[in-house]
């Protein structure tokens, strides 16, 4: 039995960071992301009777290690739901260098569980599709739907993740790969140091809550500025909270803080643009699809060869073959 499903990569809005249970993936808050219609990730899942592990490869390259045990974890839990004790290839590749930030487990753990779950036999409705994707990586249970989506907060049953309507509003994001290489810490490792030592966490599990009520109201109003302004507001706490750990986190370095100028400079000249930050260097604008242009013409200006990557709102993960 050979699966083969696909599925995008997804930016957070209202970000995720910290986790209220590890060994189920549960988040301290809800969070909110737009799904990308760029860099998907193929992945093939066969079951082999043979096989007494599981084995997996990234674009052909072995999958070893630490992600090797990740991957291997993820199918003895879908083999077990399915009460099945055959082992699984994995073959799965991006197109995308994962320098870029975009590469990401997000989109990763959406694929393998949609085409481990259907090679397994299991039939999932989207929502508990959603749940077993988060048990891989906490954003891939975004990235199962297209569009904005809303993860929520609870317990195993009640975190997965849903799609939010968004009528009227038309969202684009720019992607400034400033410093592609690997990042100094993981984002896993980073979010654990986060909850642990940050003064500041409290008041970010405090404040979310009420970040993710305004995103809403302001996407039903399909009002791009508020999404805008909530968006790079809460970059700026999620950056602010990690900051406070000891030893601190610290993803930006000095291009960061410039691009940052670069967009407050788009808002100063009538080009509504609003940055959002992840794990790593990169600096993702939020735009209005007529506005890509303004934007990336702008970062050009400021970064030489720059690498930018332009997208829209993508779909959900769906299977695309045996
Ligand atoms: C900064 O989903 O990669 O991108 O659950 O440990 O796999 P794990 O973490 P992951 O963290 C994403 C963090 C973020 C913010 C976000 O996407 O919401």
């Amino acid at each position: 039995m050979s699966v083969t499903a696909v599925a995008h990569p997804n930016i957070a809005l209202i970000k995720y960071w910290g986790k209220a249970d590890e060994r189920l993936s549960l988040p301290a808050t809800g969070s909110l992301s737009l799904t990308l219609d760029i860099a998907p990730t193929r992945t093939t899942v066969t079951l082999d009777p043979s096989a007494d592990q599981h084995v997996a490869s990234w674009s052909g390259e072995p999958m070893t290690g630490s992600e090797l045990e990740r991957v291997s974890a993820f199918l003895d839990l879908v083999a077990e739901r399915a009460g099945s004790r055959t082992r699984a290839v994995v073959e799965t590749a991006n197109e995308i260098p994962t320098g870029a930030g975009l590469a990401s487990s997000a989109a990763g753990f959406a694929a393998l569980a949609a085409a481990a779950s259907a090679a397994y036999g299991l039939a999932l409705s989207p929502r508990d599709l959603s749940r077993l994707a988060r048990r891989g990586s906490g954003s891939a249970a975004r990235s199962v739907f297209g569009g904005l989506v809303q993860w929520h907060a609870g317990d195993d049953e009640g975190s997965f993740a849903e799609p939010i309507d968004a009528p009227g509003l038309d969202l684009a994001l720019v992607v400034a790969v400033l410093a592609p290489g690997r990042k100094a810490i993981g984002s896993r490792e980073a979010m654990r140091r986060t909850v642990a030592t940050s003064p500041f966490f409290g008041a970010w599990v405090a404040s979310v809550p009420g970040e993710l009520d305004a995103m809403r109201a302001a996407i039903a109003r399909a009002d791009l500025t508020a999404v805008g302004e909530l968006t790079e507001a809460n970059a700026m706490r999620m950056h602010a909270t990690m900051l406070g750990a000891v030893p601190p986190v610290r993803y930006w370095n000095a291009d960061t803080v410039a691009a940052l100028d670069v967009v407050a400079q788009c808002r100063r000249d009538g080009v509504e643009a609003y940055a959002t930050i992840d794990a790593g260097p990169n600096v993702k604008v939020l735009c209005r699809p007529e506005a890509t242009t303004a934007v990336a013409d702008r970062l050009r200006a400021a970064f030489a060869d720059v690498d930018l990557l332009v997208s829209g709102s993508g779909p959900g993960v769906r299977i695309v073959g045996p």
